[in-house]
């Protein structure tokens, strides 16, 4: 099976106008459409706007970082999947280790928000990963099996025909540390292997991202696996020059 490469840029709190400008005029610029890759991009919530207005109709789709379960109502400060969807956005990122962190998302609450992207049609990208102690504990696959089931008990095995899973150890998230391809590589295999148990055709054909301090220099080598489908890349993403040399290694 033959997965398209994605190659998705998570902004997280940066930006400005004349960034988000200047950063998605140089991609155009510096990329076109590619059978084997896709691109997308995801700003803050204040940018999608401006980004639907320069990258509409383009080969580069985009997305959000988060959303709120709830359709919508009484939630100051949130945003909903039909607004993300409103904005053009194709993606919305679901569990991101910070909003696990820091924003005390529990296994639950990224479920709720998984559901409520599908519903809006979304296509959500559910991201999972261990944090430093947990690897050294052994506790890898109990950890990422355990933030799979939480979704796919909430969901079902269906819904990955429209999802995305990113990779992301959380102590290679913006620490430079990256995982070796076959540290990623190994735990890839394991998120595939037990999904295929549920359904082999919707896990083989299931994109597996992996993200976690990628760059122009590992990105070959890490797409280069068989079970890497893309990356997921924070800080290389903020630079034109540095997110097009991944979307290079991938194309
Ligand atoms: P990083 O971030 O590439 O800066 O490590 C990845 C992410 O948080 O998605």
């Amino acid at each position: 099976m033959m997965r398209k490469i994605l190659v998705a840029g998570n902004w997280k709190m940066h930006g400005s106008k004349t960034m988000v400008r200047s950063l998605l005029e140089g991609l155009l610029k510096g990329s076109s459409m590619n059978g084997n890759a896709d691109l997308a991009v995801f700003p803050s919530f204040p940018y999608l706007s401006l980004t639907e207005s320069i990258l509409s109709g383009s080969h580069i789709q985009w997305g959000g970082q988060t959303l709120n379960p709830n359709a919508q109502g009484a939630h100051s400060g949130e945003t909903s999947g039909s607004m993300l969807a409103d904005m053009g956005c194709r993606y919305v990122l679901v569990g991101h280790s910070e909003r696990r962190s820091i924003y005390a998302e529990s296994d639950v609450d990224v479920a709720l928000r998984f559901k409520a992207a599908l519903d809006t049609g979304l296509e959500p990208v559910l991201c999972v990963g261990e944090t430093q102690e947990e690897r050294e504990g052994g506790q890898t696959e109990a950890v990422v099996g355990r933030q799979l089931d939480a979704v796919i008990g909430s969901v079902g095995m269906d819904a990955f025909n429209h999802a995305i899973i990113a990779y992301e150890p959380v102590w290679a998230i913006g620490t430079g540390l990256t995982a070796t391809p076959q540290q990623a590589q190994s735990v890839h295999a394991f998120i595939r292997d037990k999904l295929s148990s549920l359904d082999v055709i919707i896990s083989d054909q299931l994109r597996i991202l992996y993200g976690g301090s990628v760059n122009g220099s590992n990105a070959v080598e890490l797409f280069a696996q068989s079970d890497i489908d893309g990356g997921l890349v924070g800080g290389a993403s903020l630079t034109a020059e540095d997110f097009l040399a991944i979307y290079s290694a991938a194309a």
